[in-house]
């Protein structure tokens, strides 16, 4: 079987056999994303797996699934402050004028490790804080591959800055709502983070693939 041909059966199985937990994904861009994984373990990156923004755990589940299923020693981090959205900045505003508050999108972690449990899976490393607040001793010290979802400017940013430097070089960031007119931020931190650099950033739907 042909490498990209056994990528496709891996993302789009796992899709295919579980359900979502939450409409914060939908199985387009699940499967876009976990090809991404997939690509990087397929190539031996160095490092560990982060998702910074986790919630309740819809898309942390299909990154440990496609971890099991590739039988990786990689560590899944998840971060997630576990109060919700933090306040909106003057970057983050849209004619979705009012969506997205403050507080929103709160989930427990207790949620969280319930969602794993229930699907038989090994709890990822959990790490309850802003983003701001993480210390360096709080993220791997090598990262492979990055998942980015915490929807306004600063928490793009804040994420970018603590990942960015850790990613290997093959290493892949996929952040979640690029391009959408509700959620702005999400595209002004990516273009200002990363302007005057020549890094690759592929835009498919509503996803952010950035190849180091
Ligand atoms: C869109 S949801 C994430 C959805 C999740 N990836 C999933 O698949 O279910 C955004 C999450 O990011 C978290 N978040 C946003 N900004 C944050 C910040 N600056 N620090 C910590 N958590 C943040 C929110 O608490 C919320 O749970």
């Amino acid at each position: 079987m042909s490498s990209s041909l056994k990528q496709i059966n891996t993302a789009t199985k796992l899709v295919r056999s579980y359900n979502l937990i939450s409409e914060q994904m939908d199985k387009r861009r699940l499967n876009i994303l976990l090809k991404s994984l997939e690509a990087v373990i397929d190539n031996d990156i160095e490092g560990d797996v982060v998702e910074f923004g986790c919630f309740i755990g819809t898309t942390s589940l299909f990154l440990r699934r496609m971890l099991d299923e590739l039988n990786s020693s990689k560590t899944l981090h998840v971060y997630d402050s576990f109060v919700g959205l933090p306040d909106k900045t003057i970057e983050d505003a849209s004619v979705a004028g009012s969506e997205f508050k403050a507080g929103e999108l709160k989930a427990s972690k207790r949620s969280l490790i319930r969602n794993f449990k229930k699907a038989g899976l090994r709890i990822p490393k959990i790490h309850k804080s802003w983003f701001r607040d993480l210390k360096p001793k709080d993220l791997p010290d090598v990262i492979a591959f990055g998942f980015i979802d915490g929807d306004f400017y600063n928490s793009i940013v804040d994420s970018l800055e603590l990942v960015w430097p850790r990613l290997s070089v093959g290493g892949q960031l996929v952040v979640d709502d690029f391009m959408s007119s509700n959620l702005p931020g999400v595209t002004r931190a990516i273009s200002d983070f990363f302007i005057g650099s020549d890094v690759k950033i592929e835009h498919r739907n509503n996803l952010a693939i950035v190849y180091k």
